[in-house]
């Protein structure tokens, strides 16, 4: 499905699509280290995402977040990526993610994934917003991007994080190395 070598393994998909739970389920499994796109940001700036956000604007976040995703993917040893939300509406993220790594897409239908983020404590995108109208307009915006960059797609909606992680390490056991 994809080219030779041991990949990173990539997972993208909407906020709380389950991306860190799964992500950290799936390094532990596989004696990978995991990381959290969010967390390379917030460790570089010194700041939280919603701090970003008001200091930046969302601009200056996907500036950072570009470097992030970018650091990720360059490096030697094969990780467990976990990548905020929207970083794959950019297309040089893609680029970098579909090099690099074997993507798997969690997909969730807005109303599961706005039950999973709660009222969006953290995530400055559905902060005072409904979240589930925010995912279901997200979702339409982004549905695209995430079919460009995933090599596979897993339905979550109902599904616990251990049953997510094995159907991942399942699908990918023959192309990440
Ligand atoms: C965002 C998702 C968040 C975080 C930021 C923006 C988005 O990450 O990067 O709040 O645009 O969907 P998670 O998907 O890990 O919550």
């Amino acid at each position: 499905m994809v080219g030779d070598g041991p990949r990173h393994l990539v997972l993208v998909g909407l906020m709380g699509a389950g991306k860190t739970s799964v992500g950290a389920r799936c390094a532990e499994a596989l004696g990978r280290h995991f990381v959290d796109t969010d967390e390379l940001v917030e460790a570089a700036a010194g700041n939280t995402v919603s701090e970003i956000f008001v200091a930046e604007g969302e601009g200056g976040f996907r500036a950072r977040e570009r470097i992030a995703v970018a650091d990720a993917c360059a490096s030697p040893e094969p990780l467990v990526i976990a990548c905020g939300g929207g970083a794959v509406v950019d297309p040089q993220n893609r680029a970098a993610i579909r090099e690099r790594g074997a993507v798997v897409w969690l997909r969730g239908t807005p109303q599961h994934l706005a039950e999973r983020v709660g009222a969006g404590a953290g995530r400055p995108l559905l902060d005072d917003r409904a979240p589930a109208e925010t995912l279901e307009r997200l979702a339409a915006l982004r549905a695209a991007a995430y079919e460009a960059a995933a090599h596979v797609t897993i339905d979550t909606d109902g599904i616990g994080v251990d049953e997510i992680a094995s159907r991942v390490l399942q699908e990918l056991a023959s192309c990440i190395g």
